[in-house]
């Protein structure tokens, strides 16, 4: 068979709906400066779907910074990668001011998060070594896992007594090949807003050899007393042998760090194949993370107005009702009972009528009788926000239970988006 004919007649879960979007569900273009209000379609709609946590995005000082590197840089410099002829003083004391914010001797930067921690799993690991991860992990680590050519084993999202199960296998599967045990999970879970259970994780030590590698990077800059991330939260943040995040959330740039002792963190120097066979990150991206470290740093209150934001929205759409299921973060899911078409319409009328735009998690990522809406507040946002938004959240729940939605048909989705 043709590989690019069998393409086409199975284009994946997400991939099956390209015929019918115009960028309304998939590839929606929000334009204008990064901010609450931005355009979609010509109109101004409220934003709930960019992880601008602290509002670093458009703070004038990282603006300024970022143009200034630009300026004074380019996207080219440094050449190479870093081990060969990409490294400079400003990557190196970048890395440093991160290792002591989070409280670990040493840290690597990284291009990207998603390659990055794949990456790092694999230097961390051979084929005698065990992993064991949490069902709910990050794509980014599932791939990782998928690229170890030694035993995986999985355990049912938090649930830490089947983590034990998991680690009394994995001790025996390393007795046989003379392997180690690496734990990965993460800080706070991105769709559930669910912190991983890093207490009972680190705990779980005292009985099992193991290391932990955490991906925090919705935590980093949002948790903890400092900002530290879910470990300071928990009061374990010692007990993180990896602590990873990435600069697309809280930090609102590009990269990525991995920090923890520096013998670990020396041999993923020499060893993370995503940093050696790739070039350095450029200047501006490295100048402007100093800026936007400095600036999470020393406004501890662009935390705590995110905060007065998640507090209101969290609590006020409990108040009216909402299943939000068990977030302990910003990250706050909307869990409303329908089906596909009426999560469509659903979404259609609140971009095209309530003018809020956040954003919707579908099937396989839910389950089919599912429609979770996902509302990522920042600090940017205002109560006045808060409050038209749940508003709106009122009136599309009586629509989604007096069967509107289902009733507004497929077709009628097709046309709108197709205008
Ligand atoms: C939990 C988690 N890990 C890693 C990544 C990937 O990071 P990056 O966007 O820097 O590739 C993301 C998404 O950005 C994420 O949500």
């Amino acid at each position: 068979m043709d590989l690019f004919e069998k393409l086409l007649s199975d284009s994946g879960p997400l991939g099956q709906h390209r015929f019918i979007d115009n960028n309304f569900y998939m590839f929606p273009k929000l334009e204008g400066p990064i901010a609450p209000r931005m355009i979609f379609k010509g109109k101004k709609v409220l934003t709930w779907s960019l992880n601008n946590y602290i509002g670093l995005a458009n703070h004038p000082e990282v603006r300024e910074v970022d143009a200034q590197a630009s300026a004074d840089w380019g996207l080219a410099y440094p050449m190479g990668a870093r081990m060969m002829t990409g490294n400079t003083k400003y990557h190196e004391e970048l890395e440093e001011k991160l290792a002591d914010f989070v409280m670990k001797e040493d840290a690597m930067l990284l291009n990207y998060g998603y390659q990055g921690i794949m990456s790092v799993i694999d230097a961390l690991v051979d084929r005698r070594d065990i992993i064991v991860y949490d069902a709910e992990s990050h794509a980014c680590i599932v791939d990782g896992v998928r690229m170890h050519m030694g035993k995986r084993l999985v355990f049912p999202h938090n649930n830490i007594s089947n983590l034990e199960k998991q680690l009394i296998r994995a001790e025996r599967l390393s007795k046989e090949s003379g392997g180690g045990i690496l734990v990965i999970t993460e800080g706070v879970f991105g769709m559930s807003g669910n912190m991983g259970k890093l207490r009972e994780i680190v705990a779980l030590k005292e009985k099992y050899n193991f290391k932990l590698l955490v991906d925090d990077a919705h935590g980093f800059g949002t948790m903890g007393a400092t900002g530290a991330g879910a470990g300071e939260e928990q009061g374990v943040q010692d007990g993180i042998d990896l602590y990873f995040s990435t600069f697309a959330k809280a930090m609102a740039g590009i990269g990525a760090f991995i920090a923890g002792g520096k013998e670990v963190i020396d041999h993923l120097r020499y060893n993370t194949r995503s940093q050696i066979f790739a070039k350095s990150l450029p200047m501006p991206f490295v100048i402007g993370s100093l800026k936007r470290l400095e600036l999470l740093k020393s406004q501890p209150q662009l935390r705590q107005k995110l905060w007065e934001v998640v507090r209101g929205i969290q609590s006020g759409l409990r108040e009216k009702g909402f299943n939000i299921g068990t977030t302990q973060s910003p990250v706050t899911p909307v869990i409303l009972s329908g089906g596909p078409i009426e999560g469509c319409n659903l979404v259609l009328d609140l971009r095209n009528n309530f003018n809020i735009f956040c954003s919707v998690v579908v099937y396989p990522v839910v389950p089919k009788d599912v429609i979770m809406l996902r509302i990522i507040p920042t600090a940017m946002h205002t109560l006045d926000d808060v409050e038209e938004t749940i508003s709106a959240f009122e009136a599309i729940k009586i629509k989604l239970t007096d069967g509107t939605y289902s009733r507004a048909g497929w077709d009628d989705v097709k046309k709108v988006v197709s205008m």
